[in-house]
């Protein structure tokens, strides 16, 4: 498409409502308007390139120039670019996507359940949540539990579960059956002279109050990402897992594992739950399922859910939900590519050759005096950002020291996302080599070391 950079500023400023942005800034910066994409490298409408650090929104794993997707797509739509799955119609697509996906899904997992984003598996985790407990007889066991900077996307319940003051401050969430526990962020909350494994003591002791505060007879499941995402790449802290379950397990409240970030290889392992010896009910993925080419997610769920939903559409007639373009079967033809894909070219193999040097370029920059920790697992990484390293004292909201620094890795031909807390996010597609490893850092510590020492010079 032909692109004339100063008509997109001036429609777009006129026309788009954009998400997670500065709506009145916008209208002086304009937008950033991307037009092309090759590999792990994106170009602007002026013919900028950058190297997209975020995988766009943690999600383009296989790079954005991906022929067979491409193929995959133009050959459904030609076969047939509509069908549902409701009322016991099916497809090829749907078919041999959810016997694929169960097959490499997190144990437990049997059956799966198609939607369009990562939003509205949540959502309808949630209500499988509910509606389980409904047919189980337990109808005050309803509340939700997830942890204070989890990201659960933006619906009214899965917003709710978000618990990040800027997504649900004047949108009137959370709604009152969501509550939150600690996050487990032991750089930013572990006490002085404990391990990470009091730590995790610690936090599951507090989860036990605060379901014991609510009634056990009222929580009907705990949401968790393996690896909280967009709240600031947060690494459980060893054995947090495996104590949060035993309370779980203790007060028969469902485990949710939020999977739509860390699912399909991103911590180096198929799963988050494979790397942290999670044992879930229920499992929500989207982004890397279609390497983000066309929207779909899924909610899976294991059998014991299963057999009770069994009994509830005998009960009613009917499962009764579903949405019009859940399982659709381009979006489902395209995953199901990206499925043969990753195991075509042994797409964890790959990580896992890549990660070891992508950590260790990560934790040269623990040198700067602006790095407090620079933590990471797979390729899936974060600088958290300290004005003084001994206290580790935060800056100023003022000073926006992530956003600078996010900024001059964009004028550097660098994406990487500035994330609540002051952190740096880095998520690059998965497909990335070792040199394209070196070409990030090389940029980010250019980046870090200018915004160092103009933060410096302010303060
Ligand atoms: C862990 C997690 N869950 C849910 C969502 C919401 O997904 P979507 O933006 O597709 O609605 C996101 C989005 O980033 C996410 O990171």
């Amino acid at each position: 498409m032909v692109s004339n950079p100063n008509s997109n500023r001036t429609s777009d400023i006129a026309y788009a409502l954009h998400p997670y942005t500065n709506l009145a800034a916008h209208e002086e910066q304009g937008p950033l308007v991307i037009t092309q994409g090759d590999g792990i490298y994106v170009w602007d409408d002026k013919g900028n390139q950058y190297l997209e650090g975020l995988a766009g929104l943690w999600c383009v794993s296989l790079g954005f120039s991906e022929t067979r997707l491409a193929d995959a797509a133009a050959r459904q739509f030609a076969d047939l670019p509509y069908s549902h799955t409701f009322a016991h119609r099916s497809t090829e697509p749907v078919i041999e996507l959810s016997e694929r996906l169960i097959s490499i899904a997190p144990s437990g997992m049997t059956k799966a359940f198609f939607l369009n984003s990562g939003s509205e598996a949540i959502d309808t985790a949630i209500k499988f949540a509910w509606y389980y407990n409904n047919g189980r007889g337990l109808r005050d066991k309803k509340k939700i539990i997830s942890r204070l900077r989890g990201y659960h996307g933006v619906t009214v319940a899965g917003g709710s579960l978000t618990a990040i003051p800027l997504m649900q401050n004047d949108f009137d969430l959370p709604l009152d059956r969501m509550k939150q526990t600690d996050t487990p962020n032991f750089y930013r909350f572990g006490e002085a002279g404990e391990s990470e494994e009091a730590f995790s003591t610690r936090l599951a002791n507090s989860l036990e109050q605060l379901i014991l505060q609510e009634g056990p007879e009222t929580v009907a499941a705990f949401v968790a990402e393996p690896v909280m995402g967009a709240g600031g790449v947060i690494l459980p802290p060893a054995t947090y897992f495996q104590k949060i379950q035993v309370v779980l397990d203790k007060y028969d409240i469902l485990l949710v594992a939020d999977e739509v970030i860390c699912g399909f290889g991103r911590t180096g392992n198929m799963w988050g739950c494979n790397t942290y010896d999670i044992r879930p009910d229920m499992v929500t993925c989207a982004k890397q399922l279609s390497s983000g080419y066309l929207p779909i997610s899924a909610v899976m769920i294991s059998e014991k859910i299963y057999d009770v939903f069994k009994e509830q559409s005998r009960k009613h007639g009917a499962f009764g939900m579903g949405y019009t373009y859940g399982g659709h079967p381009v979006s489902c033809a395209v995953a199901l590519e990206t499925l043969k894909i990753y195991e075509e070219r042994d797409m964890i193999g790959h990580v896992q050759s890549v990660a070891p040097h992508f950590l260790e370029r990560l934790s040269e920059l623990s040198d700067s005096s602006i790095v407090g920790e620079a933590r990471g697992v797979g390729l899936i990484a974060a600088l958290e950002l300290v004005s003084d390293k001994s206290s580790r004292a935060q800056f100023s909201p003022e000073a926006k020291a992530a956003a600078a620094i996010a900024a001059n890795a964009l004028a550097r031909g660098l994406v990487v996302r500035a994330l609540p807390g002051d952190v740096i996010g880095i998520c690059p597609p998965l497909i990335i080599e070792n040199t394209q490893v070196d070409e990030l850092f090389d940029k980010l510590a250019a980046a870090v070391t200018e915004t160092e020492g103009l933060l410096r010079k302010a303060a």
